[in-house]
C-alpha cells in the first residue's frame, strides 16, 4: 500500500455532489473499505485518531512514536488531503488519513484491536436539540470501549465544558472501562483547533480512560 494511499481506485460518486469524482483525485485518499487491506499488512500497535483535522496531531505524534501505527480518520476531503499532504512530506511511513465517517471505520477494525484512540476537540454541538448528533454519545462509547485491547486507552480533550461533563459520565456509566490519570501528548496542543481556542483564552479539559481487563478472559 503506497503511503499515498489507495491501490484500486474505483470510480464512485462524490458524497456531496452526488458526480462522479476524478479517479486520480480519489486514488490520493484511502476509504474505509481500504483498512483490511492496509491493517492486514500486519500492525502492531494501532492508534486511530477520529476527526484529525488537518493533521496537526497526527503528524507529529506519528514521528515521536515510530513504533505505532496511526490512522487518522477525518470526513471532510479537504482536511484530509491537508492532513495526507503533511504525511508524505514528512516522509512518515507509520499514518495514514482515511476519508470517511469515524463510524463506518470502526465497522472495519476488529474487537480488541485498537491500543488508542485519541479524540481531540470534536464538534461540541453546543445546542441541547443537536446533542444527540455528539460523537461521544452511548453507541459509540460502547463501540469505542469494544473496539481497544485491554489496557488500550482513550484520550478525550475539548474547550467545552458541557461536552467534557457530558463524556466524564458516559464514561462512568459505561462498564468495562475505567478513568485514568494518563495525560495525553502535548501534540494535542498543537492542532489547529487548540491553538485556536488557546487565543481565546478557552480552558481545555482533558480525560483519559482505560479499558480493564476482560474478566471472562
Ligand atoms: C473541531 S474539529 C477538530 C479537528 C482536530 N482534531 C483539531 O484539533 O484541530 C472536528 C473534526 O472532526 C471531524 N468529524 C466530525 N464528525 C466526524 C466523524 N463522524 N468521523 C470523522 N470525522 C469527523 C470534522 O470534520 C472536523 O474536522
Amino acid at each position: 500500500m503506497p503511503a499515498s494511499g489507495r491501490i484500486n481506485a474505483k470510480a464512485r460518486n462524490d458524497s456531496v455532489t452526488g458526480q462522479p469524482e476524478a479517479t486520480a483525485e480519489r486514488r490520493e485518499l484511502l476509504r474505509p473499505e481500504d483498512l483490511p487491506q492496509l491493517l492486514g499488512l500486519g500492525v502492531q500497535r494501532l492508534e486511530v485518531e477520529i476527526g484529525c483535522g488537518n493533521g496537526h496531531f497526527l503528524a507529529e505524534y506519528s514521528r515521536m512514536h515510530p513504533s505505532s501505527f496511526l490512522i487518522g480518520v477525518e470526513v471532510k476531503k479537504k482536511r484530509c488531503l491537508k492532513a495526507q499532504g503533511k504525511i508524505q512530506r514528512q516522509q512518515l511511513s507509520n499514518a495514514r488519513v482515511i476519508h470517511g465517517s469515524a463510524e463506518a471505520v470502526l465497522r472495519y477494525l476488529s474487537d480488541g484491536s485498537v491500543d488508542c484512540f485519541h479524540l481531540y476537540f470534536p464538534d461540541p454541538w453546543p445546542k441541547t436539540r443537536h446533542r444527540r448528533r455528539r460523537f461521544l454519545r452511548k453507541e459509540n462509547m460502547e463501540v469505542l470501549q469494544r473496539k481497544l485491547k485491554n489496557g488500550g486507552l482513550l484520550f478525550f480533550a475539548t474547550d467545552f465544558f458541557d461536552y467534557y461533563l457530558h463524556t466524564k459520565i458516559l464514561l462512568l456509566i459505561q462498564g468495562g472501562i475505567r478513568l485514568s490519570r494518563q495525560a495525553p501528548s502535548q501534540s494535542v496542543f498543537r492542532s489547529v483547533f487548540a491553538q485556536r481556542f488557546a487565543e481565546k483564552g478557552k480552558q481545555i479539559r482533558t480525560l483519559t480512560a482505560e479499558k480493564m481487563q476482560d474478566s471472562s478472559e
